[in-house]
This record gives C-alpha cells, structure tokens and sequence, in this order.
C-alpha cells in the first residue's frame, strides 16, 4: 500500500513527543494504519538549534513548501497562535491534505473557515490535543454522543493553572515559582499570560461549548477571568469553608427570559473539597458532562505536557491516516492482534 506522509509544524514540547512518536513506534502505527507513515519533513523556526532525534534533511524553515508538497498527505501543526498556523492550516487543506491540530486559540476562532475548508477538499482536519491534552472529549462529544442531548460541559481545562492553585494549596508554593515550573515542565503556553489570564481556557470553552451544543462559539463570546489575583490568603479562607479554588470552565444550555441561549464563562470557583473536581490536581484536568440519556460522565487525565498531548495528537493522526487508506474503516482487528494471550499460570 502507499505509504502515508506526515508533515509536523513546529518542535516544541507536543512536536518534539510527536516526531519520538512517529518514528519508536513506526511498525505499531504501520499496522494499525494499514499502511507506512513517514515522517516527510519538520519545520521549525529556529535551524541553528541543536535537535536530537532528528536527521537535519528532514528539517526546515519553510513550512508553506513542506505543507504544499506531493508526497505529503497529512499535516499535523504544532506552532500555536493565530498566525502563521491559520493560512499554513487553509493551504493544506485547499491542497486535500488532512490536518491534525492541538492549536486551541486557532480553533476557538477560526474553527468555521477552517471546517468549510476540510468540507470543501473532502479531508479531515482533527483537534482532540486542542482541548484537555491526553483526555478524549472532543471524540465522544462529536461521535459517542452525537445522538444525546447533552445539557452541560463543565471542569478544569487549564493544566498550567491548576498546577500553580494545587501547589499554593498543597506546598504554600509561591505564584511566580509555580508559574515558571509548568513552564519548565512544558505545561504552559509560549506566552503563559493565555494560561494565568484565563484565555486559554476560554479558547477550549468555546470549542467545546461549540460541539457540544451544535453552535458557534468563539472566544470572544466565553466570560473570562484568570487567576492572577488569587493569593495564598484566599486559598486558606477557602480550607476554612471546606472548599478549594480551581479554574472552571462552564458550557451550558440556559433559559434566559424564555429563551434558550449558550452560556460559556471561566473563572476561578470554590469547590467544595467532597466535590471530584476538589481532587484534580497538578496539570491534571477533568471535564464533567450531563446528557439527557446518558446522565453524567467525568473524563479525567494529563490536560498538559508534551507526553499526554502528543497522545492526542497521534489518535487523530492514525484515524485521519486510516481514513485515507480505507475511506474511514480502519484495518480488521485481526490485521494487527498479534499478542499471544496470558494463562492464568503467566501472571
Ligand atoms: P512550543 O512553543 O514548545 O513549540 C512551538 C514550535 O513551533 C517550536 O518548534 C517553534 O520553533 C515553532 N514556531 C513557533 N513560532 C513559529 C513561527 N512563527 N513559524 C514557524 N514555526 C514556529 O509549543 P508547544 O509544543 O507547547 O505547543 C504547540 C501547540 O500545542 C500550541 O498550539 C499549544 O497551544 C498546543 N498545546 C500544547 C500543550 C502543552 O502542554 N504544551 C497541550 C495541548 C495543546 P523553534 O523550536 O525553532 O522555536
Ligand atoms: N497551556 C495549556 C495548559 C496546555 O496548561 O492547559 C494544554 O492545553
């Protein structure tokens, strides 16, 4: 079969785990695609640094070619902000490449564009990694629930956030030190003010209220407050109250005035200490849904890191691959079940 090729957008922390990924695990991925998946090319910005793991043919500084060429069928961007991954993104997908994204403040604006785009040359464009890092919610709010009402979407959504609450709260930590640990860690933003301000969780709460509720939200819409004014003093008056302060993001259905509207808003909150959301801590994050049928679903996980998220990013890759390798059926199980099975004697 054709081989599928890749191009990955940026070396960061998520395009660095992305590209170990893609290469330790070629044959695995081979057989769950159905066919090989190459590496074609990565860009960067900066070529005079140094990048292990990597042959330095497969680098470049020019990602509009590398998105544009022949034998590149998929392209996965991993640059963040709005530009350049905007018209890199609509170039791929105007050339009928599939595009896989972990780039929230892109889509929590431009996610319509983009969408007609992907509709327009009949390819996919996937961003699971956007929202909650490792944690699948963009997959089974768009498929395993598609045929649900689902009423509300609610959590911590923000790694770098609430990392920094759980280590004021835990360790006494102070904000500035905290701060520059998910940094370090590669849990924050290249501008960590989108991640303290509440702007990057505004951005997935517009995504997610968006699939959640079949309608368009953008960032702009999402009430947002940080939690740069939340100091130590607060955290201890919120202990007296048997409660904690965690960053929500809140999507819900509302009735205004007799009106059915899209709420979405962010904010630091009181959590009781007995609520699940209390014990979420460090970059993990936590998103609870309420479906009419299905009642309530928690989905719990790594929400930051170049680790978790590349997972995100490589789910997606594999079904846009397979997508284009079986128009969306993906090999037979028996195609890659190749583990003998364990006697009871074995463990
Ligand atoms: P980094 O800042 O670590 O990496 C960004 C990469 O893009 C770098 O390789 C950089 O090149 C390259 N780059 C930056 N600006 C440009 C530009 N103008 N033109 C070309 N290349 C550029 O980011 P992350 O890996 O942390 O994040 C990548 C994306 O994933 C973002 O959209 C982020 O929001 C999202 N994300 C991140 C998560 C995380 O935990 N870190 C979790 C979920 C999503 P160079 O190396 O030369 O500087
Ligand atoms: N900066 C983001 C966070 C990365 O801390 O949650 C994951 O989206």
């Amino acid at each position: 079969t054709r081989p599928i090729g890749v191009a990955v957008l940026g070396m960061g922390n998520v395009g660095t785990e992305v590209v170990r990924i893609l290469t330790d695990n070629a044959h695995d991925l081979r057989a769950r695609v159905g066919a090989p998946v190459e590496l074609r090319g990565v860009s960067v910005r900066d070529l005079s640094r140094p990048r292990g793991g990597i042959a330095s043919s497969l680098l470049t500084d020019d990602p509009l070619s590398l998105v544009t060429r022949d034998d590149v069928d998929i392209v996965v961007e991993l640059i963040g902000g709005i530009e350049p991954p905007r018209t890199l993104i609509r170039t791929a997908l105007q050339a009928g490449k599939s595009v896989v994204t972990a780039n929230k403040a892109l889509m929590a604006v431009h996610s319509g564009e983009l969408s007609e785009a992907a509709a327009t040359s009949n390819v996919d464009l996937y961003f699971e990694a956007a929202v909650a890092g490792a944690i699948p919610v963009i997959r089974p709010l768009t498929q395993s629930l598609a045929g649900d009402h689902v009423n509300r979407v609610a959590g911590i959504v923000n790694g770098t956030t609430n990392f920094i609450l759980s280590a004021m709260d835990e360790t006494g930590a102070d904000y500035a030190d905290a701060l520059a640990e998910a940094g370090r860690l590669g849990y924050a933003e290249a501008d960590p003010t989108a991640d303290v301000e509440g702007h990057d969780a505004a951005a997935k709460a517009a995504i997610l209220a968006s699939i959640a509720f079949h309608s368009r939200v953008v960032a702009g819409d999402v009430y947002c407050e940080g939690i740069t004014k939340i100091t130590s003093e607060d955290l201890a008056a919120a202990k007296k109250f048997d409660c904690t302060v965690k960053l929500l993001a809140i999507c819900e259905r509302i009735d205004a005035d007799g009106v059915e509207k899209v709420s979405a808003r962010v904010y630091p909150a009181l959590v009781p200490l007995d609520h699940p959301l209390a014990t979420v801590n460090g970059a993990f994050n936590a998103v609870v849904v309420e479906a009419e049928n299905a009642g309530r679903l928690m989905f719990y996980g790594q929400g930051a890191g170049g680790d978790p998220t590349a997972s995100a990013v490589l789910g997606d890759l594999v079904m846009a691959a397979r997508n284009r390798v079986y128009s969306g059926r993906g090999p037979l199980e028996s195609t890659y079940a190749s583990l003998p099975i364990a006697s009871i004697d074995d463990v």
